[in-house]
This record gives structure tokens, sequence and C-alpha cells, in this order.
């Protein structure tokens, strides 16, 4: 029980790596509020594990102030944000990815990250402490071709990662990230282009563990980031990963 008597919210925290993330900080004795845009997926892992379901789309102000008010509102406080949500486009040729989905990977993956660091971290420093984890990816740190925007959406959280987390530190709050590699999650298919078992076996065989990552997997990593064992922890890009980017 390393997170009794805080408080997390987890943007995306209805599916995937969100939920075990979600289900992780819960089982260590976090209040948690499961923010998606989905409300089915945030009202089913809450009627699962407890805490507050919130719809939210994180790529929207106004949204984004919603969830932070409404948070605030219940608790008094949040202790920690993950900032999970995201989205991909296809693997395409970059020129080939339209404005629009542009747009809309940039808006949910980076924009959201400055949305959220406006709404809730006025309230962190004034506290004098807070934990925020970005899930960032391997793509961010070694990237595939043809994933050209998605890769560059996730450098920038990297940097945007770093440069939070200097300016934060006077004011007691933490930020790292998480560098996923490719997990067994609904977007897991996005990323593959097409779920075939020679397409698993293609992305395996660059995995030295020799498996994908899984929600257990970035549940665990993102729980230490969150707990006081990682008090003296800022800026930190951890990859979770099996080794894919040594
Ligand atoms: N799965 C992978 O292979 C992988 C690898 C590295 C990094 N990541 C990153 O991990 C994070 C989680 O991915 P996942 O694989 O669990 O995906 P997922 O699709 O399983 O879950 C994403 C969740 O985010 C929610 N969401 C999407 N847009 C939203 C919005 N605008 N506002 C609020 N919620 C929104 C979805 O409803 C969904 O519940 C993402 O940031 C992704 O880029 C994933």
């Amino acid at each position: 029980m390393r997170l009794t008597g805080r408080t997390a919210i987890v943007t995306g925290g209805g599916s995937g790596f969100g939920a075990g993330i979600a289900r992780k900080l819960a089982a260590e004795g976090a209040e948690i509020m499961v923010a998606d845009i989905n409300p089915e997926a945030a009202g089913a892992l809450v009627s699962e594990v407890g805490g507050l379901a919130h719809t939210v789309d994180v790529s929207n102000a106004d949204s984004v102030a919603e969830m932070a008010a409404a948070a605030l509102a219940a608790w008094g406080r949040v202790d920690i944000l993950v900032n999970n949500a995201g989205i991909t486009h296809l693997p395409t040729p970059m020129q080939d990815v339209d404005e629009a989905e542009f747009d809309r990977v940039f808006a949910v993956n980076c924009k959201s990250v400055y949305l959220t660091a406006r709404a809730l971290v006025p309230a962190m420093t004034d506290m004098g402490r807070g934990s925020i984890v970005n899930i960032a990816s391997t793509a961010g740190l070694s990237p595939r071709p043809r994933l050209s925007w998605y890769n560059a959406s996730k450098g920038w959280m990297i940097t945007a990662t770093k440069s939070m987390a200097i300016e934060l530190a006077p004011g007691g709050v933490r930020v790292n990230a998480l560098c996923p590699v490719a997990g067994e999650t609904p977007l897991l298919a996005s990323f593959l282009g097409e779920d075939t078992p020679q397409m698993r076996a293609k992305f395996l065989a660059t995995i030295p563990l020799g498996r994908f990552s899984t929600p257990e997997d970035l549940g665990n990593a993102a729980c230490f980031l969150a707990s006081d064992e990682a008090a003296m922890i800022t800026g930190a890009v951890l990859t979770v990963d099996g080794g894919r980017c040594i």
C-alpha cells in the first residue's frame, strides 16, 4: 500500500496501459480518477477497482479544466497525474498522413500535456508536492519508419518531461516519463498495421526479452515513479522495453 492517502488522475485510464496503471495505483491504496474520452470504458474500470470515472477529451482545454475541477472538488488536491491518453496515425509514408490526422495526434499526445499542466500544476506547487508521469514511447527514442509523426509526438513528450522537471523541481513536483515498447493493448494493431503472426514476429525479434510489454509492466513502473520510493528521481526517461533501445 505504497500510495495510501494519495490521489491520482490517469488519463486514458479506460483501456490498455492506462487501465493497468489505474489498477496498480488503486491496488497500492491511491484514490483514482479514471479519465477517458470513452465513458463506458472508464465506468467499467471504476466498477472493478473503485474510484471516480470522468469523461474527458484531453485535447480540449475546457474539458481538461473540468476534469481538474472535478478532481479538486472531490479530493481537495491531486498528488499524481498520469498523462497516458494517446493515439497514433496508421503506418504511412510521412507525406501521406493527412493534416487533420496530424493535428489530432499532436493535440492528443502533446497539447494535452500542456493543458493538464495548466490545469493541475498550480495546485501541486501550492501544496509543494506532486508527481507527474508521462507515457511516452520507445518511438520517441528509437523511431521506426512510417510512424514519423507519432514518433515525433513522443519525442516532444520526452523533451517536455525534462523541461517540466527542471522548472517544477523548486516547487516539489517531480516529472518523469515512461517509454514502453510495443504492448499488448488495443492500440498494438494500429502500430503493426496488420496484426498477423508474421508482423508480430517481426516486432518481437527487436525485443531482447522476447515479449511485448503489458499493462501490468506499465502499472508497476508508473507506481514506482509516482511513489515516494522515487523521491529523488525527476526528469528520468525510463524505458519499459525489454531491452529494445539498448
Ligand atoms: N500499445 C503500445 O504498443 C504503446 C507503446 C508505446 C507507447 N504507448 C502509449 O501508451 C499510451 C496508452 O496506449 P494504449 O496502448 O494503452 O492505448 P489504448 O488505445 O488501449 O488506450 C488509450 C485510451 O486513451 C483513451 N483516449 C484516446 N483519446 C483520448 C482523448 N482525446 N481524451 C481522453 N482519453 C482518450 C482511449 O479511449 C483509450 O481508453 C499512449 O500514450 C500510447 O501512445 C503505447
